[in-house]
Order: structure tokens, then C-alpha cells, then sequence
């Protein structure tokens, strides 16, 4: 239900086309989040010529948005529509498809089920991090984002199929994924040119797509022509869609496979590729998380088992997630007219809530720009306004991967970490661009130091 508007309503702070533009132009991230939080928290309407969003940061205005009135703003319009033509209907739309497979994913992504598949995760983590060793021996550094990119998607794919997956088709499948997800740019900023004109992009995703296709349907065939049971996802979809719809449509499940890939994989990657230039600013964070892992890892290999016991790497996530949300927007179009803050905002209207402002409001956050794990120690006894931290959403549509993402970013940091010394060699200020994920601008090239290691 919408809210009711009131009789005494507020204006937005409006930023005026010839304001906005100039600043978006140069550095779009950053300078949202300014606007955001030179406003306080305020709903900021931004003059894009004919798109005129509405920037939404504050915590009492996500809660509405995302949580109390959450069916009054939904998946539509601008992002979503060029997204939703990889990812069909499945979980990352709305209405009843988003609803029915929300309900068989849900019981999937619990804590229990992700340390099910963690085994399985932390092999595939750590053949890709020894594969690493030749740039190690030859001192020759690693592209960072690519790197992080490929090791993620490994994971995501192993998680997805098991062992149903080679090697080697992982390893055709991953950069098809990849090339959708970059590919679609210029759709995302011109989301209702209609497909029967192309823009760029647009051949090399339909290719990709494609490929995608090819590869994934044939494993669901094969996964549901087998009766023994398994726990990756494929198959845990499979008996999951029988149970409720009384058959398997593969075209549902393939649906769901490239969405789960498409929510699991990049926000991941991208928020290791940051890690490493943070780590390069706060050498007292860089050296306290290396301790960490030689300590509880040692010269062993590292499992699932030894995550929990990395605490000072949970506050480093916790805090690179407050200042790379690498889902730094989360669009949604209004339903029905309605009322934010005082604001009045009309049906159709495009809301952004941006969690990338949220985490750095003053009133909410002490010394928003500083990046200090420390804030973290103590979580239970922070009280923050539930809505100030929302890397991972809100609501309903609130993210299903936090357990995934809390053993998988471990697993390839310690991995990492435990073999290697990554040294940044080309530090510079890194521009936030927008995507579906917030990626650098600049690559980030790391060396790799090996660590004395006693053979285990
Ligand atoms: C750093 C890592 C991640 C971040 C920052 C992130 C962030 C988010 C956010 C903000 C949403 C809400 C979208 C919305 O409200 O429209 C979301 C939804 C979702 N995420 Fe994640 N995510 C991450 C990792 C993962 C992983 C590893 C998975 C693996 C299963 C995953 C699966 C999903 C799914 C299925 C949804 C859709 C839920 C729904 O609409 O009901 N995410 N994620």
C-alpha cells in the first residue's frame, strides 16, 4: 500500500540540470553520494533532463521504500528492464515469479546450506590461488579486478553445478557471464530505447547470452535426468520447482541459475578488487590482517572451518562494505503516488536509494570517510539505526548471499594471504564508476611476495 499523502507536504532539495550534470559527468559515484549528504539525508530530486530521479539516503526513507511500503516501489524501468532480459523471471523481478521463487530459494541460502557447499567452494578458491604462483615466481603482477572476477565466478559456478561443471567448461562459461554484465552499460543509460534498435553492446551480449544458453541448459538436462541427489543449487532447484509446480520448466530454472549468477558474482568480485587498495592505504589494517590469517591458518590450507575464526577479516568486510556498497544503487519505480519524508512523489517516478550515501551520513556514521574496521568490534552493542547500514538491501527483496558472501570473500582473502604478500604497485586515487556493480575506474596491479611456507 502506498502511503497517504498529507495536506502540509515538503519540497525536495531540487539540483537543477545545469548543477547536476557537470558534476555527474565527472565523477557520477562520488558526487551522488555528496549530494546526498550535503543535503543531510534529505530527498535530493535531480534534474537529468527528461529522467528525473529521486536520491534517497536516508535511513527512515530506505526503511519505507525497501521495507514498510516495499510493494508501492518496484523492479521497473530504468536497471531493471535491460538486466531483466538476461535474468528472465526469476528472483531479480517482481510480482508472482519474484514471489514463488523467493519461497524455493530462501530455505537454499540459509547459514546451514552455504556451509554444505563450502567444501566444495574452498578447493576451487585455492587451485585458482595456486595457479597464481607462476606471476609470483616471475614477479609479473596480477590484474586485480580481472583476477578477483575470475576466482569469484569459479566459485559461483562450482556452487551452482558441483561437479557437475569441468573445469573447463567453468572456464568457457565464466568470461560469457562476464561480457553480459559489462555489455550492458549503455542499455542501463538509455533503458527504454526499445531492442529492436541496437546500441552498443547489444551484439556482443546477445552472443554471450547465447553461449550462456548453450552450456547451462544441457547441465540442468543432465541434472534432471540423474535421480541421485545432490546439493549443489541445479539440483536443489530442480527438486525444489517439482515439488511446487508439480514438473521442472527448464527455461524457469535456467532462469534462476543465470540470476543467482548475475546477484552472486560481480558485487563479490568488485568488493575484493576494492579491498586491495584499501589495504594498500591502511598498512596498520594490511599488517593486523596478515597476522590474523598466519596465525589462525598457519601453513595449512585454508577451510571453511578456520572463517569463523577470522574475526578482524569480518570487521574489514564489514567496514569495505560500508565504504564500497558495490551495490551502491538500488533503483525502484513507484507504483502509486506517495509521500517520502514530506516529499510528494508521483506514480511512475524513478527512486533511487542509494546505499552508498546512506553509510556516509554524519548523523548516523562517526567520521563517515575514514575507513576503520574497528567500528565493528563491537556490533551488538552499537546501536545504529537498523536502516544506516544496507549493503545487502532491505525488506523483502533483501539480499539471499550474505552467508555465501561471509565464508567465499574469507576463503579468497585467506587463501591469498596465506601464500602470498600482495603489494600494490601502481597507487593512485581510484574513481568509483557506475555499473551494476560500483568497479574502479583504474586497474589495480598487485605483486605477488611469496610467503615462506613450511610444507605442510
Ligand atoms: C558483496 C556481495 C553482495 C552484495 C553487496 C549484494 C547486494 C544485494 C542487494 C543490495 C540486494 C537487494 C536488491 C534489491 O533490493 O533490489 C541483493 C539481492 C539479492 N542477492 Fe545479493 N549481494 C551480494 C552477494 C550475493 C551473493 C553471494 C548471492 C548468492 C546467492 C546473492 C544473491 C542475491 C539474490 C538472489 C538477491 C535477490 C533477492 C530478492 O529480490 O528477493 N547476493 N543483493
Amino acid at each position: 500500500m502506498s502511503q497517504a499523502t498529507s495536506a502540509t507536504a515538503t519540497s525536495p532539495q531540487v539540483l537543477p540540470f545545469y548543477k547536476a550534470i557537470p558534476r555527474l559527468v565527472k565523477d557520477p559515484v562520488t558526487e551522488l553520494a555528496k549530494m546526498g549528504v550535503e543535503a543531510n539525508g534529505r530527498i535530493v530530486r535531480l534534474d537529468l533532463g527528461p529522467f528525473r530521479p529521486y536520491l534517497i539516503s536516508h535511513p527512515d526513507h530506505v526503511q519505507q521504500v525497501l521495507k514498510t511500503d516495499w510493494s508501492n516501489f518496484v523492479r521497473e524501468g530504468m536497471f531493471w528492464r535491460p538486466v531483466q532480459r538476461v535474468t528472465g523471471h526469476s528472483i531479480l523481478g517482481e510480482g508472482d515469479g519474484w514471489a514463488s521463487t523467493r519461497k524455493i530459494l530462501q530455505p537454499l541460502f540459509t547459514a546451514r546450506y552455504t556451509a554444505s557447499l563450502a567444501e566444495d567452494m574452498a578447493d576451487i578458491i585455492s587451485e585458482c590461488i595456486v595457479e597464481l604462483e607462476d606471476f609470483a615466481r616471475t614477479g609479473r603482477p596480477i590484474d586485480g579486478g580481472h583476477q578477483m572476477t575470475t576466482i569469484v565466478n569459479q566459485a559461483v559456478i562450482k556452487v551452482l553445478f558441483g561437479g557437475r561443471i569441468s573445469r573447463d567448461t567453468a572456464e568457457r562459461l565464466a568470461p560469457e557471464f562476464a561480457t553480459c554484465a559489462t555489455s550492458i552499460g549503455f542499455r542501463l543509460l538509455v533503458p527504454f530505447a526499445p531492442y529492436s534498435i541496437k546500441v552498443p553492446g547489444d551484439r556482443a551480449f546477445l552472443r554471450s547470452a547465447k553461449k550462456i544458453d548453450e552450456i547451462v541448459y544441457p547441465l540442468i538436462e543432465q541434472a534432471s535426468r540423474e535421480k541421485s541427489h545432490s546439493n549443489e543449487v541445479v539440483s536443489e532447484l530442480l527438486t525444489a520447482r517439482i515439488e511446487q509446480d508439480g514438473k521442472a520448466d527448464l527455461r524457469q530454472v535456467r532462469d534462476d541459475l543465470v540470476s543467482i549468477y548475475g546477484a552472486a558474482s560481480e558485487t563479490t568480485a568488485m568488493s575484493l578488487t576494492w579491498l586491495w587498495s584499501v589495504l594498500h592505504e591502511h598498512p596498520e589494517v594490511n599488517a593486523r590482517l596478515q597476522d590474523e590469517v598466519r596465525r589462525v591458518v598457519g601453513d595449512s590450507e585454508v577451510r571453511p572451518s578456520h572463517v569463523a575464526e577470522l574475526k578482524y577479516l569480518r570487521m574489514v568486510l564489514q567496514e569495505l562494505l560500508r565504504v564500497y556498497p558495490s551495490a551502491w544503487i538500488i533503483p525502484r519505480q513507484t507504483v502509486a503516488d506517495t509521500e517520502i519524508g514530506g516529499v510528494r512523489i508521483k506514480a511512475g517516478s524513478q527512486v533511487l536509494v542509494s546505499p552508498y550515501t546512506t553509510h556516509r551520513l554524519p548523523e548516523f556514521w562517526d567520521r563517515p570517510s575514514e575507513f576503520d574496521p574497528e567500528r565493528w568490534a563491537n556490533e551488538k552493542a552499537e546501536r545504529r539505526h537498523r536502516y544506516s547500514f544496507i549493503p545487502f538491501g532491505a525488506g523483502p527483496h533483501v539480499c539471499l548471499g550474505q552467508h555465501l558472501f561471509y565464508v567465499e570473500a574469507p576463503l579468497v582473502i585467506a587463501n591469498l594471504l596465506s601464500r602470498y604478500r600482495p603489494v600494490l604497485t601502481n597507487p593512485q586515487r581510484l574513481t568509483p564508476i557506475p555499473g551494476a556493480s560500483v568497479r574502479p575506474k583504474e586497474k589495480l596491479l598487485l605483486q605477488l611476495e611469496p610467503i615462506e611456507r613450511n610444507a605442510a
